[in-house]
């Protein structure tokens, strides 16, 4: 590896997005949030016309992803296909269906593990994904594994959405998670397991300024 590399796995709505963030602002590191490359990877189909079923054609539109990040004075970071700005449409709740139906496909995976490891540059990366420790970066000395209960995560997630704008069903909200988590943690593929060396943080009940504290003495420690 050509630089150092912290992973922070989990299922989503644990707060992993936010404390990677936070972690890559403290730290003045690069970013990876692989779940935007398996979401536009999902978009792209859409665009395209292609089914998120018909596995050897997203393959090929993964193989040749056009995508681009680029960080807006806010600190958003937008993420274009083909140029075209996609990120809002990959954050709704289609979005993160197709992502998850795209990375059940193994050559998906395979196609897109180079261009999550070119990610990996000095002075070093905070790489935010479901097998970054496990799979892409085996070899990373700080892995975090962060969870909370499905109805924790449900939760959080419905006030994200409710505060975009968007109509959603708390109920419905539950089950979609607990269908994803089954999906992302029974698939053949980089399943969704923390990695042996990776320190679990449940975050249910706790802030995230809670969290990034014992996050960062976890890497000062290490460090
Ligand atoms: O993290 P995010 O919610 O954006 O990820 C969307 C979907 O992409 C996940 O539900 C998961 O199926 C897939 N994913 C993955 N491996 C990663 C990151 C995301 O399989 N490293």
């Amino acid at each position: 590896q050509a630089a150092p590399v912290i992973t922070v796995d989990g299922p989503s709505g644990a707060g992993k997005g936010t404390i990677s963030h936070m972690l890559a602002a403290t730290l003045g590191w690069h970013l990876l949030d692989s779940g935007a490359l398996y979401r536009v990877t999902g978009q792209a189909c859409l665009i395209e016309g292609v089914s998120w079923d018909d596995h050897a054609a997203v393959t090929d539109i993964a193989r040749h992803l056009d995508v681009t990040f680029t960080a807006a004075e806010s600190g958003e970071i937008l993420v274009a296909y083909k140029g075209r700005d996609v990120s809002a449409a990959i954050r709704t709740e289609e979005g993160g269906r197709g992502a998850s139906k795209v990375a059940a496909i193994p050559e998906v995976r395979q196609a897109l593990l180079a261009r999550q490891r070119d990610f990996c540059r000095a002075p070093g990366l905070v790489a935010d994904g479901r097998d970054m420790g496990t799979v892409v970066f085996p070899d990373a000395p700080v892995k975090f594994f962060l969870t909370a209960s499905a109805e924790e995560r449900a939760e959080r997630r419905y006030k994200q959405l409710i505060s975009k704008g968007e109509s959603v069903s708390l109920a419905r909200l539950l089950d979609d998670i607990r269908e994803r988590d089954a999906r992302d943690s029974s698939r053949k593929v980089a399943p969704l397991v923390p990695a042996e060396d990776a320190i679990v943080i449940d975050s249910s009940g706790q802030g995230i300024e809670q969290v990034f504290d014992l996050v960062m003495q976890k890497v000062t420690e290490k460090g």
